[in-house]
C-alpha cells in the first residue's frame, strides 16, 4: 500500500538529528503498526530510504501521525539530505509500515542494544516491553554525551532500565553485558555494521542461542574505496550485466527490468538472497554467517559485490 504523506513538523532534535512528524495528505487515519517498523519513503533521486517510527507511547492501531528521526548524512546516499531538505507542507509518497524486527512474543527478559541512530526502534521497544510488564534493559551507546539525543528522554521514562554509553568517556562493556543476560534473554540491537558483528560474534561465543539475537542495520552500506566493476550472469538466461564500483547488483538488475525482490538495501533483512552459481562474492551483509560466507553459496545482492571478474547467479 503506498501513502501520501505531508510533513506537519520537522523540529530539530540534537547533533545531526531532527524528527519528521508526517500526516496522512487527505487527513484520514494512517495504518497501525507495531514496535520495530519502518516506512520506505520515495525520496525521488535520492531513491527509496527505510526510516524506523519512533514512538514514545506503545505503537498499535490506526495512527494520527507517523513520527521518524533522520541523521543527517552528507556522505551517505543522499537520502538523509532528501528528508532534512523537505519543509512543512511538503508532500511525500510512503509505502505502510513494514516490520523486519519484531519483537517476540513471551516473557523473557530482553537485552536491548542501541549504537547512534538505531536508537529509534530501540525506543519503540522499550515502550511497547514497559507496557507489556516484560523485564528489560537499554543499552543506548553514542559517540559522546552531546550526542546522545535521546538519552535523558529514555531515561526520563524508563529510570534505571536504561543505561547511557559514549565512546568518549564510559565506553560500553558489550561482552560484559551479553556474557551477563540471563540465560534466554532475547537480544535485538540496532545500530551501525561495527557494533551488529561485534553483538553477533560476542553472543555466538557465549553460546547463545541465534534465534535469541535480533538486529537491524542503521546504515546504509556505502560503497568501499577501491570497488571495483564485475559482471553478473542470470544462470536461467545467460544474460550479463555489469555492475559499475558506485552500483549495487539489485539497482542495475532493476534498471535493467530484471525481476528482483529486495527491501531494506543495508544488507540486513535477507530478503534479496539468492544462490550463486559460481564465481566468488565479496560479502558485506550482516545477515550470513560466517560459515555461510565461507561456503560462498548464498549472497545478499543489495549490498555485496564480487571479488572474482564474474558471479553467476540464480535469480
Ligand atoms: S534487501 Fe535486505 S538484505 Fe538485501
Amino acid at each position: 500500500m503506498t501513502l501520501k504523506l505531508v510533513l506537519q513538523d520537522k523540529t530539530p532534535v540534537g547533533g545531526r538529528i531532527a524528527q519528521f512528524t508526517f500526516t496522512a495528505a487527505d487527513g484520514s487515519p494512517l495504518p497501525g503498526y507495531t514496535a520495530g517498523a519502518h516506512l520506505d519513503f520515495d525520496l525521488g533521486a535520492a531513491g527509496i530510504r527505510s526510516y524506523s517510527l519512533v514512538d514514545f507511547t506503545p505503537p498499535g492501531d490506526a495512527q494520527a501521525a507517523y513520527t521518524i528521526a533522520v541523521q543527517r548524512e552528507e556522505d551517505g546516499q543522499g537520502g538523509s539530505v532528501a528528508m532534512h531538505a523537505l519543509e512543512a507542507g511538503a508532500e511525500v509518497t510512503a509505502t505502510a509500515p513494514k516490520n523486519d524486527f519484531e519483537l517476540r512474543d513471551g516473557d523473557a527478559p530482553v537485552l536491548l542494544i542501541a549504537g547512534g541512530i538505531g536508537v529509534t526502534p530501540i525506543i519503540s521497544f522499550a515502550a511497547e516491553l514497559d507496557r507489556r510488564g516484560t523485564e528489560f534493559a537499554a543499552h543506548y551507546c553514542t559517540r559522546s554525551e552531546a550526542l546522545s539525543t535521546f538519552g535523558a528522554q529514555l531515561s526520563d521514562a524508563y529510570g534505571d532500565r536504561v543505561s547511557l554509553w559514549f565512546d568518549d568517556s564510559k565506553p560500553a562493556d558489550l561482552k560484559g553485558l551479553i556474557e551477563g543476560a540471563t540465560a534466554g534473554t532475547q537480544i535485538y540491537c540496532c545500530g551501525p555494521k561495527g557494533m551488529i558483528e561485534a553483538v553477533r560474534e560476542i553472543a555466538a561465543a557465549a553460546g547463545i542461542d541465534h534465534d535469541h539475537v535480533h538486529f537491524e542495520l542503521f546504515a546504509s552500506p556505502a560503497s568501499h574505496e577501491g570497488d571495483q566493476p564485475f559482471e553478473v550472469e542470470i544462470a536461467d538466461t545467460g544474460e550479463v550485466y555489469v555492475i559499475p564500483a558506485d552500483k549495487t547488483i539489485v539497482e542495475v538488475l532493476e534498471e535493467a527490468g530484471v525481476d528482483v525482490m529486495y527491501d531494506c538495501q543495508r544488507g540486513d533483512c535477507g530478503i534479496c538472497q539468492c544462490d550463486v552459481v559460481s564465481g566468488e562474492p565479496d560479502h558485506r551483509d550482516v545477515v550470513l554467517s560466517e560459515a555461510e560466507r565461507a561456503e560462498g553459496n548464498i549472497m545478499q545482492i543489495c549490498v555485496s559485490r564480487a571479488n572474482s571478474a564474474r558471479l553467476v547467479l540464480d535469480i
